[in-house]
């Protein structure tokens, strides 16, 4: 499905575009000035592209100020980043719509066969720092009216590759509705120190999420994400993916959360999460009900996760500022009294987890949380190995299943699971 990519690499006809010899784009210059003319530049550029056209962004820094924004349906173009594009943290001047919600830094409407990539290894910096504000206060201040660092809506065809994504202020990669997305040899960082694990400091850069997508035929692989959120989330209708070589340490290896849709035949395979909050990450949020199904999460190495490596059940979220407020099961939860966490009327049907392994979790091995009038049907655990877990909840936490089953070397057995290990 992914060889039709193939035909729009080295388009033989169409022009090749400097940003700064042909287009006038100014390198190495941060004054406001500047990023707002290398944003309009851009603008006015990715407008003036023709089928087989390539706009090339030389080895130097850009400042730029965001809100850029391809037209509708941009087609069968190259957009070629050698070089850095450092969006403006700039507030006061980032372009907003009249409710005062600001733009993404990078934004395309149905583009079709397009191709993001770079000779060496391209950089989008969002300067996510000055948007995060002060660990704690920052995000009183501005919640989420901050700026996704790249987004595609309704794309077709599109190949991303060789893209360092950093310090996003937001969401950091978000391709929805779209049909037919590889991306590979990318990296996500978002991060406020360079330490090797996740602590209260670094969390507060909140909604940095990696990888988040919707839609049809997606493939992403070869690729690394240090976050502050989700390292991958799989959103609303979302079927047949494949995430595969993918080092991830963040919230989680995320499907959700999920309300009203179906997400079918979704498959991880080959990831290894160092000192993540979460590991394996399904949640439904509330409201309308959703399916998950046929999901595979297959060979992966998850070592000292500060939180549970394994959680299949309602989304662990606060969606106010509420820190502890249940939606539907409190980030406070266990350890505040009486914080909630309620499963969601939701279902999880054909859920299988083989190869796990689990190294020093600092809590339970997991929670599985089905619902009470539509439990979970056929979940698989098998060879899925906890090293040294924590024995809250007796291991897991797990109720709301029918037809679970543990197999092969699995250890602990969930208590709400068959035990058909050897
Ligand atoms: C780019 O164009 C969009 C509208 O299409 C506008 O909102 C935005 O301000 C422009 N950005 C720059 C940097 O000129
Ligand atoms: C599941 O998705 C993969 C792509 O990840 C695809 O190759 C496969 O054909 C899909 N399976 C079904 C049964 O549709
Ligand atoms: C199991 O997963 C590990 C990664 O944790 C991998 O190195 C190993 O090759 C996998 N085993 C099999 C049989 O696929």
């Amino acid at each position: 499905m992914f060889s039709r990519l193939l035909f729009l690499l080295p388009l033989a006809f169409g022009a090749i575009i400097d940003f700064e010899v042909d287009v006038g784009g100014i390198a190495d210059d941060d004054d406001v000035d500047t990023a707002w003319k290398n944003g309009g530049l851009i603008n006015k550029t990715l407008a003036e592209l023709s089928p087989g056209d390539t706009l090339v962004f030389p080895a130097s820094t850009y400042h730029v100020m965001g809100g850029i924004r391809a037209p509708v349906g941009l087609k069968d173009v190259t957009i070629q980043l050698d070089g850095t594009l450092e969006f403006s943290d700039d507030i006061d001047e980032w372009p907003k719509n009249e409710n005062g919600d600001v733009y993404p830094s990078f934004y395309f409407d149905s583009p079709s066969n397009v191709v993001f990539t770079s000779s060496t290894m391209g950089t989008l910096d969002g300067k996510g720092k000055k948007w995060w504000g002060l660990p704690g206060i920052g995000y009183l201040m501005r919640q989420e009216n901050r700026p996704r660092l790249f987004e595609i809506a309704n794309g077709k065809d599109i190949l991303v590759e060789n893209l360092f994504f950093k310090d996003s202020a937001y969401w950091t990669f978000w391709v929805h509705s779209v049909d037919g997305l590889e991306v590979r040899f990318c990296k996500i960082e978002a991060r406020r120190t360079e330490k090797d694990d996740h602590d209260l400091i670094d969390i507060t850069a909140f909604n940095t999420d990696g990888y988040d997508v919707t839609g049809n035929n997606v493939w992403i692989h070869d690729c690394s994400v240090w976050c502050q959120d989700d390292t991958i989330a799989v959103k609303d209708g979302s079927t047949n993916m494949l995430f595969e070589r993918i080092e991830a340490s963040g919230v989680g290896v995320t499907i959700g959360s999920i309300g009203g849709s179906t997400v079918k035949n979704i498959t991880f395979r080959d990831i290894n999460m160092h000192n993540s909050y979460k590991g394996i990450y399904m949640k439904f949020r509330e409201g309308d009900q959703g399916l998950i199904e046929d999901i595979l999460y297959e060979n992966f190495y998850i070592d000292s996760p500060s939180q549970w490596p394994i959680w299949i059940g309602p989304a662990q979220q606060s969606d106010s500022n509420r820190l502890c407020a249940a939606h539907p099961c409190s980030i406070c939860w266990p350890d505040v009294p009486f914080s909630k966490c309620e499963a969601s009327e939701s279902q999880y049907r054909n859920i299988h987890l083989k190869n796990i392994t689990v190294v020093n979790p600092k809590k339970s091995p997991g929670v599985i949380m089905g619902g009470s009038d539509h439990p979970m049907q056929n979940v698989v655990f098998e060879d899925v190995v906890i090293v040294n877990p924590s024995k809250d909840e007796d291991y897991y936490k797990c109720e709301g299943v029918s037809g679970g089953v543990a197999k092969g070397k699995t250890w602990p057995v969930p208590k709400c699971f068959e035990d058909q290990t050897d």
